[in-house]
Parts: structure tokens; C-alpha cells; sequence
């Protein structure tokens, strides 16, 4: 997969060489390509924001810089992909999933387009969506300083699902918020050696060697911990099966 980032801060990506991602560039899953958003300001002091139109407060990227960045990176092509995915973080973006993550990790080619200050000039997005797809979107109901933590996010999210970035034993398929069993489960403790640790012991059945009991008591500990930290999820669990309906009585009667 292609990524390009275009930022005034392109030292941010440094995250990007280190770990998993490290390891998925240098074997050539990864193509990450950074850009400075200032070398295409023309003037001498590589501006790229200026005063809002109407007032307030902050400043706006200036939609000629933007512009001429995402004309000359959509001009250097991969051989397999015509156009990339443009993808501007912002937090009044749609909500970015592990839905969308897998959206994205099925495109040859993902452009983000970070802001800082208040954000890009509009037309930038209104003249990109005539020719690209374009993604505002929002990792979270928070503000940060800027869109490149974001990007540092969505980036992880969507390379750990391309085939060969991580180990077999790591399958995604049992991941939280993915389609499949544990879709919309929180995922519930998990203990390694020794089996007892500063007096605290593994609970037992993880010790038996019971695969069907281990899985049974992992699924119970998954509706527990749904329930307990972020219950409006369990409405949207699918295929509740009768060991699960039972698991949920035990913790709500209402649920039953
Ligand atoms: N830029 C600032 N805050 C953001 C957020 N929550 N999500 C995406 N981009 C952002």
C-alpha cells in the first residue's frame, strides 16, 4: 500500500520507521511517502495559513498551497492505482472505526492531508471531491493541536491489517470492533507467567488445559467487561448465542 502524508511537520511521522511499521516499509508492504506542505508557498516566509474570512479566531491553510501539494503527489502514480484516497483528519469528520480502518487497508493508495490552526480553506475538499474520494474524518470527541497524531493513528490502524504485517499468532479477525465473534466485545483480561504474582493468582480455568471451558470463560469475562466499561455496545453484539444470554443475566437481569 501507498501512503503519502503532506504536513508542515513531517519530522511527527518519525513513529512510522519504528516497530510493526518499521518492519512492514522496509519489507515493501508499506510505501510511506512524507511531504513538507511548505515547499510548495511560494513567498519567502513559505507561508501557509492566513486570517479567517468573516473573523474569529486562529488561522486557515491557504487552499493554493494545499492545491499545488495534492496536484504534484497525485502526479507520481504507483503503477497499480490511478488515484489515491484523500483523507483529512478533523474533528468535525465523520467517526473513524476499525469499520473504516479495514475500508482503508483495502485502497492501493491513502493521502492524508493534516491541518494545523483551524483547518484548510473548504474549497480545497469541495475541488478535491470532484475528482477524488474524500474523507473528512475524526478519530475521537476530543481537539487535538493538530492532525498529524491523528494520522499517526489511523496509519497504525489501517497497516496492522494488510497481510504480512503481523504474525499469524496475532490474527485480526479476533479483534474487538472488527467483523466477526468479538465484534463490539471489549476484549477481557489476559495473564502471562508466573502463576502467581505478588499474591495474586491466574484465575484457574486458564491453567486447565480446557479449550472449550477457556473459551467459554473468555467470552464471559468479554460480555463482563463490555457491560461494566462501555454497555452501550452490547446492543449492537450480533449471534448471542444461550451461554451468552445466560452470561449477561448473571450480570443484568434485565438482560436476559
Ligand atoms: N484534528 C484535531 N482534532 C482531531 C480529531 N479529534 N480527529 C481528527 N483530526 C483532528
Amino acid at each position: 500500500m501507498r501512503i503519502d502524508v503532506v504536513s508542515i511537520f513531517p519530522e511527527y511521522f518519525a513513529p512510522l520507521s519504528v516497530s510493526l511499521m518499521g518492519k512492514a516499509r522496509e519489507r515493501g508492504i508499506l510505501d510511506i511517502r512524507l511531504h513538507q506542505l511548505r515547499d510548495w508557498a511560494h513567498d519567502v516566509h513559505h507561508t501557509v495559513d492566513d486570517t479567517p474570512y468573516g473573523g474569529g479566531p486562529g488561522m486557515v491553510m491557504k487552499p493554493e498551497v494545499w492545491g499545488e501539494a495534492i496536484d504534484s503527489v497525485c502526479a507520481e502514480p504507483p503503477p497499480d492505482a490511478i488515484t489515491p484516497r484523500l483523507v483529512v483528519p478533523t474533528p468535525s469528520g465523520r467517526r473513524f472505526t476499525q469499520q473504516v480502518a479495514l475500508e482503508y487497508a483495502a485502497e492501493p493508495w491513502l493521502l492524508f492531508a493534516p491541518a494545523r490552526y483551524e483547518g484548510i480553506d473548504s474549497r480545497v475538499m469541495a475541488e478535491y471531491a470532484s475528482r477524488l474520494r474524500v474523507d473528512e474524518v475524526s478519530i475521537g470527541d476530543y481537539v487535538l493541536a493538530g492532525g498529524e497524531a491523528a494520522v499517526l493513528v489511523m496509519v497504525e490502524a489501517v497497516a496492522r491489517l494488510l497481510p504480512g504485517v503481523l504474525g499469524n499468532a496475532n490474527s485480526v479477525t479476533d479483534d474487538s470492533f472488527a467483523p466477526g465473534p468479538m465484534q463490539n466485545l471489549l476484549e477481557g483480561p489476559v495473564y502471562t507467567k508466573p502463576p502467581v504474582w505478588r499474591g495474586r493468582e491466574v484465575p484457574e480455568i486458564l491453567l486447565s488445559g480446557h479449550h472449550g471451558k477457556i473459551a467459554r470463560w473468555r467470552r464471559d469475562e468479554a460480555l463482563r467487561r463490555t457491560y461494566e466499561r462501555r454497555p452501550e455496545l452490547l446492543t449492537a453484539v450480533q449471534d448471542l448465542d444461550k451461554a451468552d444470554r445466560r452470561a449477561l443475566a448473571d450480570l443484568d437481569p434485565d438482560l436476559g
